[in-house]
């Protein structure tokens, strides 16, 4: 009964700030970026190389790419940043385990590279979440900036490759934690609605590493999404947890075509 009083206060908190009124009203098209639901100061700020503090990131990535201390760098076998910037549209794709059982395949985001890639190179211990891994990814993603997300199947994997899609769609449109709200009911069906200080966006994965003001600190998709189960009261999945991999395809699938935009500023 009492569980059952307060699942009810939660729904009923979450669609009064999901039903507030803006003065501004939102545009609804499913292939808006996140950029359009930012306030004028923050696109103003993101605008601004010099200012924003997303260059202290970029020039911490640009510093990791030829570090060489406790093992081989980025820049000793891939050369310039530049060389990489066609692959990062194409993440994530189906790997063979570094790690795991020979032959086997596992998707893997572009945050799970580098980290496998720091790990090759002898710095044991990389984790998603490190901030050198952080400044990678929002390296790489600029030297991607404008060019069209492109997630595609290879032709030998796409049995994996489709179950990977089929299970990521599925979990869009399931219900989730206490308050009992699927990604679709956000982000598709209440596009536009303000949620606490956020206007919803359609979710799409283009603006990723985000440097988000509430977290004063750059983070990865992981990391959002970690927060959206959050905001549903859901138990909390691990960084690099398969279920979102299977959420970022998903998410990168529908958002084919879109130019990567990252590494960008949120709320
Ligand atoms: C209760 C509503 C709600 C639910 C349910 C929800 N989110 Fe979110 N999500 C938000 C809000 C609010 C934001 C921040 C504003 C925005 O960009 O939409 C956000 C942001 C995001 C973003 C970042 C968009 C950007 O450009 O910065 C992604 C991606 C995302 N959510 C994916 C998901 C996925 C996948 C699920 C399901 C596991 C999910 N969300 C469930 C409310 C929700
Ligand atoms: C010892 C050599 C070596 C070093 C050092 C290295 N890489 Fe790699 N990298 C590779 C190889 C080999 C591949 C091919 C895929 C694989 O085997 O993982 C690769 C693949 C990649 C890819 C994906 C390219 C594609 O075709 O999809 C990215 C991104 C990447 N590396 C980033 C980095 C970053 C960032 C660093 C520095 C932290 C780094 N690498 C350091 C050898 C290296």
């Amino acid at each position: 009964m009492r569980a059952n009083y307060s699942l009810l206060t939660g729904i009923l908190a979450l669609f009064s700030l999901c039903s507030t009124v803006l003065a501004q009203s939102w545009p609804a098209d499913p292939k808006l970026s996140g950029n359009a639901f930012l306030s004028p100061g923050l696109q103003q700020l993101q605008a601004d190389a010099q200012n924003s503090p997303v260059s202290l990131w970029l020039d911490k990535g640009q510093q990791q790419w030829a570090d060489a201390t406790g093992g081989a760098s980025c820049k000793s076998c891939h050369g310039a940043p530049q060389s990489l910037r066609d692959k990062v549209p194409t993440f994530p794709k189906l790997a063979p385990t570094l790690t795991g059982s020979p032959g086997a395949l596992k998707l893997i985001n572009l945050e799970d590279q580098i980290v496998a890639c720091r790990t090759r190179a002898g710095r044991l211990g990389a984790r998603l979440d490190d901030d050198d891994v952080l400044s990678l990814s929002a390296l790489l993603h600029n030297e991607a900036k404008g060019l069209p997300i492109n997630v595609q199947p290879v032709r030998e994997q796409m049995p994996a490759w489709t179950a990977h899609l089929e299970a990521g769609t599925a979990l869009f449109a399931q219900r989730l934690g206490r308050i009992n709200l699927a990604c679709v009911h956000c982000h598709e069906q209440s596009v536009g609605k303000q949620m606490r200080i956020d206007v919803i966006s359609p979710g799409n994965p283009t603006g990723f590493p985000i440097y988000r003001m509430s977290w004063q600190k750059l983070g990865s998709m992981d990391r959002r999404l970690r927060a959206c189960y959050s905001g549903v009261q859901a138990v909390i999945p691990p960084p690099g947890a398969p279920e979102l991999r299977d959420l970022e395809l998903y998410l990168k699938v529908r958002a084919n075509g879109m130019p990567i935009e990252g590494p960008s500023i949120r709320r």
